[in-house]
């Protein structure tokens, strides 16, 4: 019986050391659509650090309009209950053991083609990591609504990053990959956020920096919660205020601004707080 045990407590051991590169093993899509080739910055750079597939996702009717005809288009089939038909998929699904599903934010969901792709595709038995481009931030709402409507897939919540930001994207896809055990590597870990303080005349500043010159109404910072880093400062805002349709919304948005002199504030998402 000792030796039975010893036996299982070295095999146990050894599954413990076992190098991660069995990870490696993982087969995985990026599965994307993207109208204006920000998400498909995001996509390629997925398939580049994860070595993995790669396709497209095509409406079959493009949307191939300017933002105003895009938005008139979406507005039209929300009214009217369309969900646009995508074309089939060439990737067999079945061949893949994590999809990761990138779009870009529409009227606060994912781009409609990907409604098309969820009629036809239940991923079943599938991880799908979303990951997503926006002006302001709708990966978490979207992630929810997927996990609802995906019940038979692990859906997780990914990664997210601005348009307006994209040019940041290699380097805070890599953090995100490694801290998310997707990929192997190293980065330093970043610190807690202090506890939420009210916001001082400072801190305001900052906000409307970073915030003052969206397109949308971004709010009022109510609290603060800060962390500093060697080069970089981060702000955890919480906000109050009225939305573009005269809504009372509240939200946490983020703020990073680097320590170097002349550096501007921006943010890098808005989390908005379900009404
Ligand atoms: C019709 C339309 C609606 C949009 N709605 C939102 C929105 O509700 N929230 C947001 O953060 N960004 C919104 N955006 C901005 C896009 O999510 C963003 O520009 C994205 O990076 C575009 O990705 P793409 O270049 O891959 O198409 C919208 C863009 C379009 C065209």
């Amino acid at each position: 019986m000792k030796k039975v045990l010893s036996i299982m407590i070295a095999a146990l051991s050894l599954a413990a050391c076992a190098p991660k590169h069995q990870e490696a093993a993982t087969k995985t899509l990026v599965l994307y659509y993207s109208q204006t080739g920000v998400t498909e910055k995001l996509a390629l750079e997925l398939q580049a650090q994860l070595g993995a597939d790669i396709e497209a996702i095509v409406a079959e009717q493009p949307y191939d309009g300017d933002f105003a005809t895009t938005l008139e288009r979406c507005q039209n089939e929300m009214v009217a209950g369309i969900v646009p038909e995508v074309k089939p998929i060439k990737a067999n699904i079945d061949d893949y053991d994590q999809i990761f599903l990138c779009y870009p934010i529409w009227c606060g969901t994912f781009a409609f083609p990907i409604g098309g792709l969820i009629k036809n595709e239940s991923f079943a038995g599938k991880k799908v990591i979303t990951c997503s481009t926006f002006g302001s931030g709708g990966l978490q709402s979207t992630t929810r609504y997927l996990k609802e409507v995906l019940p038979q897939a692990e859906v997780i919540e990914g990664f997210g990053i601005r348009a307006a930001r994209i040019d940041k994207l290699s380097e805070e896809l890599n953090r995100f990959l490694i801290e998310h055990f997707f990929k192997e590597g190293e980065v330093e870990a970043l610190p807690a956020f202090m506890e939420h303080q009210p916001v001082t005349d400072a801190e305001k500043a900052v906000f409307d920096e970073a915030c003052a010159d969206y397109q949308f109404p971004l709010g009022t910072p109510i609290d603060v919660a800060v962390r500093e880093m060697d080069n970089v400062i981060d702000y955890e805002f919480y906000v109050e205020g009225i939305n573009e349709y005269g809504n009372p919304f509240s939200a946490t948005i983020y703020v990073t601004k680097d320590k170097v002199e002349g550096a501007k504030a921006e943010f890098t998402q808005v989390i908005r707080n379900e009404i």
